[in-house]
């Protein structure tokens, strides 16, 4: 990843999960990293532990929380944003008010603050937005996270076309990611969601934050790639339909 050395990486939501191991990799890859998050410990903890890491905090659905972030960086060659929250429900149940909070952290949030730090990037920059395969491949109560999943893909080819030739935009559709997104659900629950996702999927398991961090550090790095939802899914959009 020679496209990385030296460069200056700003990954939202880099103290966990998928973020996390970008920030790992990105750190292999030599660039200067700033991370950002709510839990300032999580931070300090990465920051602590991984070469060329700084942290700034933020919470992306408080705007002046990003005008205060944004006041802290600098330039930027490359903004990563995993950060988000998720609301499951059936239809007839989930109030608005629930996927209005969702669509703050997972699309408001990410579009405030790649505009706040607009100005600070380099020429040759990119934006990765994070969605998921709910989008394309609706699950049951799922409705409204396949939702701002669809916002996000849509925004991220409306930007692409936007603000090129200086920057370019894309996104990291992630299939089932092992990661700390589940870590509220009592591990057994947590396994057999694991085993039984895994096993509708061609590649019969669910993926890893290395595999989901590796669609992000291609988007980087690739100057000729704007625009794109990059499926990183163990082959969630061509699953099998069950056969009578
Ligand atoms: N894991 C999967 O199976 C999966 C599947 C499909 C799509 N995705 C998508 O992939 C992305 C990464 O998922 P993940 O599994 O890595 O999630 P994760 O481990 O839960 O990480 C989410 C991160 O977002 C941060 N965050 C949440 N709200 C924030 C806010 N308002 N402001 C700033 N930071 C905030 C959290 O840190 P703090 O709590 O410290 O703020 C946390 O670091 C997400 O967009 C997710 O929807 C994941």
């Amino acid at each position: 990843m020679k496209a990385l050395r030296n460069r200056k990486v700003v990954v939202v939501g880099g103290a966990s999960g998928i973020g996390r191991a970008v920030v790992d990799a990105a750190s292999e890859a030599g660039a200067d990293i700033v991370i950002s998050s709510r839990n300032t410990e999580r931070l300090a903890a990465v920051a602590g532990s991984v070469p060329r890491v700084r942290s700034v905090a933020l919470d992306m659905t408080d705007a002046w929380s990003v005008e205060a972030w944004a006041a802290q960086i600098d330039e930027i060659d490359h903004l990563v944003i995993t950060a988000s929250s998720a609301v499951h429900g059936p239809f007839a149940e989930l109030k608005t008010d629930s996927l209005q909070t969702m669509f703050d952290a997972k699309f408001f949030g990410p579009y405030r603050t790649a505009q706040a730090v607009l100005d600070k990037f380099r020429e040759g920059g990119s934006i990765t937005f994070f969605s998921g395969v709910l989008s394309r491949r609706p699950g049951r109560n799922c409705s409204g996270l396949g939702a701002v999943n669809g916002a996000v893909e849509s925004l991220t080819r409306g930007l692409a076309l936007e603000l090129g030739p200086g920057l370019r935009v894309n996104c990291v559709s992630p299939g089932m990611i092992r990661s700390e997104a589940y870590q509220g659900l009592e591990q057994e629950t947590r396994e057999t969601m694991y085993r039984e996702t895994g096993q509708s999927l061609p590649l019969k398991r669910v993926g890893t934050v290395e595999e989901a961090a590796g669609a992000a550090l291609y988007l980087m790095g690739n100057s000729f790639t704007t625009g794109m939802v990059l499926d990183v899914d163990g082959g969630h959009m061509i699953r099998q339909y069950a056969v009578a």
